[in-house]
């Protein structure tokens, strides 16, 4: 089973490897398919709840997926993504919604999207028991201040990245997620911190890397710059939808073998 010591001990050794999911079925796979972590990021509001960002997702809407994600995952550490302004509105409510993703929903740790004012939560948090994967980079829940573009590009915010990865680390975090940042960067920071760094746009030098399964898959409309198309689920689906369609328009389904037929039920009245 994938716990918190194992994957901070696979820093600098082995890749780590991460994907999200948001239900059941999809958790059920990348357990299976031996991902270490399974991320219920809060990218379930572009993917599966069709929102245009991430802003509108809500605790309870992480909270319920990442139960989900819990009850089908085996041996992965399952990793709940705190929801804009969940976290950082004061101390108590953030520590409340925190604890709620452990003790309503099973996961086994938190991810924060990270700034100057989440290094005293990480150490708050971790001391109370509550493990934290931190978040820095390209921050979407910042999508009204900064956009989607790279971060880290000039020297001033590649130093403030570095500073705060280390603050991070020295707080508790268990690892850190490094989102389109340079590659020279990242790699700096991979060295800099005795956590692993577990990249999306980060370049090959983090101690992992993670994905969205949407993009993994072939479910999403749009791809950022940085993923891969590894499969084309959504034209299997389209198949699928399609012949049963075709199915029931021909008068093929159901056919016999799907249909019962009790006795003694004839004429009635
Ligand atoms: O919400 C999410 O899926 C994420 C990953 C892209 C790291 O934060």
């Amino acid at each position: 089973m994938v716990t918190v010591r194992s994957i901070r001990a696979k820093a600098g050794s082995e890749p780590i490897t991460m994907l999200t999911a948001y239900d059941a079925p999809t958790a059920g796979v990348v357990d299976e398919a031996g991902i270490d972590i399974v991320l219920v990021g809060d990218s379930m509001g572009n993917t599966a709840l069709g929102y245009d960002s991430t802003l509108p997702v809500t605790v309870e809407d992480v909270a319920s997926r990442t139960a989900a994600v819990a009850r089908a995952t085996d041996d992965a550490l399952v990793v709940a993504d705190m929801p804009f302004l969940s976290v950082g509105v004061d101390e108590a409510s953030s520590v409340e919604h925190c604890g709620r993703m452990l003790k309503e929903a099973d996961a086994d740790a938190v991810k924060l999207e990270c700034g100057p004012h989440t290094v005293e939560l990480t150490e708050r948090l971790v001391r109370l028991g509550v493990p934290v994967m931190a978040h820095l980079g390209l921050t979407p829940q910042r999508v009204k201040e900064v956009g989607y573009g790279r971060q880290g590009t000039d020297r001033d915010d590649a130093q403030e990245i570095l500073d705060l990865a280390k603050a991070h680390a020295e707080a508790g975090a268990f690892s850190l997620v490094l989102e389109h940042v340079p590659a020279n960067l990242a790699k700096q920071v991979t060295e800099a911190i005795d956590i692993p760094t577990i990249g999306i746009g980060a370049g090959p030098d983090c101690d992992g890397q993670v994905l969205v399964v949407d993009d993994v898959v072939g479910m999403s409309d749009r791809t950022p710059p940085f993923a891969t198309q590894f499969g084309d689920v959504k034209s299997e689906m389209e198949k699928a939808v399609g012949a049963y369609r075709d199915a029931v328009e021909a008068g093929e389904f159901p056919a016999d073998e799907h249909s019962h037929v009790e006795d003694d039920l004839d004429e009635l009245y």
